[in-house]
């Protein structure tokens, strides 16, 4: 990649439990950026599956469901916890689309190609035009393949599973490790396995590790190579 302006456009895609929500709410909020998750676009195909009764399973009808519905992502108000607020056909359903039940088949719908071709469209038109940090399994291959700097953020599935377990437990829900990481296992084979898109790296981009990082210490990783990228430019062209 090489670049005539500093870094706009961070990528950061791996698997589930890798940090990667953590790590792009970090960088975002250090550079001023838009925070996109773009899983809580499939999130809400699921929801809206869910709630109108269709079986996951059911490609037509989940495609056709998924074509015609309209996704914001809006910043969270001030005295709001959440990191973002998303609108599906314009309800607030941000606390909803983290529901075991959403979990249990937003991988099933996300394999869909209509349904990935229409959330992509989706995910292009919130991030457009502006500083984002996006967030994903297919950011910087399919989504953003122009993006300034993308991260490949990857974890043993132990650390993972470890990760997520404990982030459940300070949420007051029950879990066990052994559940959490067969379900993360699971949840592998699916994203890597599916035809369209797959979970894999982009050919561009950095790996970073973080099964022996904190989240701070991976964020640290991160927010050098962002400033690596910018003092990689040339001297005469200097940030806005
Ligand atoms: O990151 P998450 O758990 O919110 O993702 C939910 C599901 O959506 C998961 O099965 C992976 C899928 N996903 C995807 O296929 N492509 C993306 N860009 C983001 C998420």
């Amino acid at each position: 990649m090489s670049h005539k302006h500093p870094v706009r456009t961070i990528a950061i895609d791996g698997p589930a439990g890798a940090g990667k929500s953590t790590l792009g709410l970090g960088l975002a909020r250090h550079l001023g950026f838009l925070y996109f998750d773009t899983g809580v676009t499939y999130r809400a195909v699921a929801l809206a599956v869910l709630r109108r009764g269709i079986a996951p399973e059911d490609e037509a009808a989940v495609s056709a469901l998924a074509e015609g519905l309209h996704i914001e992502v809006l910043p969270p108000r001030p005295d709001d916890d959440l990191p973002y607020l998303v609108h599906l056909d314009g309800q607030d359903v941000t606390r909803a689309l983290r529901s075991p039940e959403v979990d249990a088949v937003v991988s099933i719908v996300a394999a869909f190609p209509r349904v990935r071709r229409a959330m992509v469209a989706q995910q292009r038109r919130i991030a457009s035009g502006r500083q984002a940090v996006v967030v994903g399994r297919d950011i910087g291959t399919v989504v953003m393949p122009d993006a300034d700097l993308k991260i490949y953020l990857d974890a043993s599935l132990e650390a993972r599973a470890a990760r997520r377990h404990l982030e459940l437990t300070q949420r007051n829900v029950a879990s066990r490790y052994s559940d959490v990481l067969e379900g993360l296992r699971q949840r592998d084979r699916l994203d890597s396995s599916r035809a369209d898109s797959p979970l894999r790296p982009a050919h561009d981009a950095v790996i970073l590790d973080s099964t022996e990082l904190s989240a701070e210490e991976t964020l640290a990783q991160a927010l050098a190579l962002v400033e690596a990228r910018n003092a990689a430019l040339a001297p005469h062209q200097s940030a806005p």
